[in-house]
């Protein structure tokens, strides 16, 4: 998810090549970490050898009635579901089609805001109107935590014509809400909740993980299966709890959103995937756990930098954690998460997941080594050893304000439509925004189209720039100016 940033050029192949030799250890998805020794990853025959296309015999994922079906049917039973979904082209293609599924083209989606911008994407070609919740921000953090219930249903008491709830959980950083009161909220008005579960595939495998979506009462639940199990980029399901969600609608939209030449390679592994984890894969799930545990022991005892813990329950809208995020706070240390995040890459050769002004989140899995953990738990030892030496020469950074709540006045799609002038971001307080403005990461939406631009927004912007923020989503790639509407 990190952008490219040390400029690598020439040939991807070979870049690639020299670059898996180079003994740098990924604490990021994919969620198989290239172990290419360990015996689920190495019995895996040569993709070329399985990669076939629709052929006679092998079913069609779009009109799935043969061997598709029957995987997709096991998929189901192992996770509780009336029906399972392959996706092929990541969560992305499956949250575009439940955003799609759900939309009746006039009513009001309540969303989470820090919902990945395929939701938007869905909102977007669906004409939908927008209503949102905002997650916690942990006060100390600052990362975005969970999503408050009560505040859903103030929304939904408060706009009688939402047809569906969308809500992200868990987060990047691991944080989840409590999807069965805000299920229980949806139901009660008999309208969907879909969840966007793709960084928590692991969940329903691990005893010692929160309780996954679909199990606490959603209706529809997409995971990518990459990003936390060892399956291949892109990877990822969509399961459906039938009653409240139109199948038929949904499947249409899985043929538009997906390739017509679904990789055979891609599902043969997901299909794997899953019937290991659904065995051996559980075994192991209890050892990992136990190994992440013991490594969050170590680092508690860190003096400046500061990890988020299970004591953060119940706070912030927190409902439950997934320990395997080992989210690192640098708030309190002399710090950034950027530098923290760059010194573990230059000097101990751990590539982490994501980084912010305050914080580094690294992404563990199953399939990290006790040697890979280690490396983690001595660089994270040894960088805050060295913090605390540090003398105080500069104060730590002032918290920066959070996301101000958008006032939207149209569709985004209205607004993408109408014509846009560039004015300067001290200019924009009063204006219609013309574009996304995103903070990334984590590429939460400061400003949508068709949103007013608050002066507390412009402000945010600007303070956000000040502070060497990368702001995105812009057509003036330097954020100086921003589209609004004429
Ligand atoms: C919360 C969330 N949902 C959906 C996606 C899209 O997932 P995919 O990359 O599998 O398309 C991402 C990607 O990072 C994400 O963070």
């Amino acid at each position: 998810m990190k952008q490219a940033e040390d400029g690598r050029q020439g040939n991807l192949y070979q870049a690639l090549l020299e670059y898996s030799g180079q003994g740098v250890y990924p604490f990021h998805m994919p969620g198989h970490k290239r172990r290419t020794e360990d015996p689920f990853l190495r019995d895996f025959p040569n993709p070329f050898s399985i990669d076939i296309t629709e052929i006679h015999g092998f079913d069609n994922l779009h009109h799935a009635e043969g061997i598709l079906r029957e995987s997709m049917d096991r998929m189901a039973a192992v996770y509780g579901a009336d029906r399972s979904y392959y996706l092929v082209n990541g969560s992305s293609s499956g949250v575009l089609s439940a955003v799609s599924a759900v939309s009746d083209n006039s009513g009001t989606i309540l969303m989470a805001r820090n919902c990945h911008k395929s939701a938007y994407h869905g909102v977007f070609l669906n004409r939908m109107r927008t209503a949102y919740t905002y997650p916690q921000i942990h006060g100390e953090f600052g990362v975005q935590c969970g999503l408050v219930p009560s505040e859903i249903e103030k929304l939904l008491n408060q706009n009688v014509d939402i047809s569906a709830v969308f809500v992200v959980s868990p987060t990047y950083d691991g944080i989840v809400s409590d999807i069965k009161k805000i299920a229980n909220l949806c139901h009660e008005r008999k309208i969907p909740l879909v969840a966007d579960e793709a960084h928590g595939a692991h969940f329903p495998f691990g005893s010692q993980f929160p309780a996954s979506a679909l199990e606490a009462g959603a209706d529809v639940v997409i995971q990518s299966l990459h990003k936390t199990l060892p399956s291949l980029t892109q990877t990822a399901v969509l399961h459906v709890k039938e009653g409240l969600v139109d199948v038929d609608r949904l499947e249409h939209y899985l043929q538009i959103y997906q390739s017509s030449s679904p990789s055979y390679v891609f599902m043969a592994a997901m299909e794997r995937c899953v019937s290991y984890m659904n065995g051996e894969g559980r075994r192991r799930m209890d050892s990992f756990y136990q190994r992440i545990l013991a490594l969050r022991r170590e680092l508690e005892g860190m003096r400046c930098l500061r990890l988020l813990d299970a004591s953060a329950k119940g706070t912030y809208g927190i409902y439950d954690l997934d320990l395997s995020k080992i989210v690192i706070s640098t708030r309190k240390a002399r710090i950034t998460g950027e530098e923290l995040d760059r010194r573990l890459r230059e000097e101990a050769g751990l590539e982490m997941e994501m980084c912010t002004a305050d914080s580094v989140t690294a992404i563990t899995s199953l399939m990290d080594t006790e040697e890979g953990l280690n490396r983690l738990k001595e660089a994270l030892l040894e960088a805050d050893r060295r913090l605390e030496k540090r003398v105080p020469a500069e104060r730590p950074a002032e918290p920066l304000p959070p996301i101000p709540a958008a006032r939207p006045v149209m569709t985004i799609y209205e607004a993408w439509n109408r014509p846009k002038k560039p004015v300067p971001l001290e200019q924009s307080a009063g204006h219609i925004s013309g574009e996304y403005v995103y903070l990334y990461p984590p590429g939460i939406p400061i400003l949508a189209p068709g949103e007013e631009i608050l002066p507390q927004a412009a402000e945010t912007m600007i303070r956000y720039k000040e502070s060497g923020l990368a702001l995105q989503g812009l057509k003036d790639y330097r954020a100086e100016t921003i589209q609004v509407l004429r």
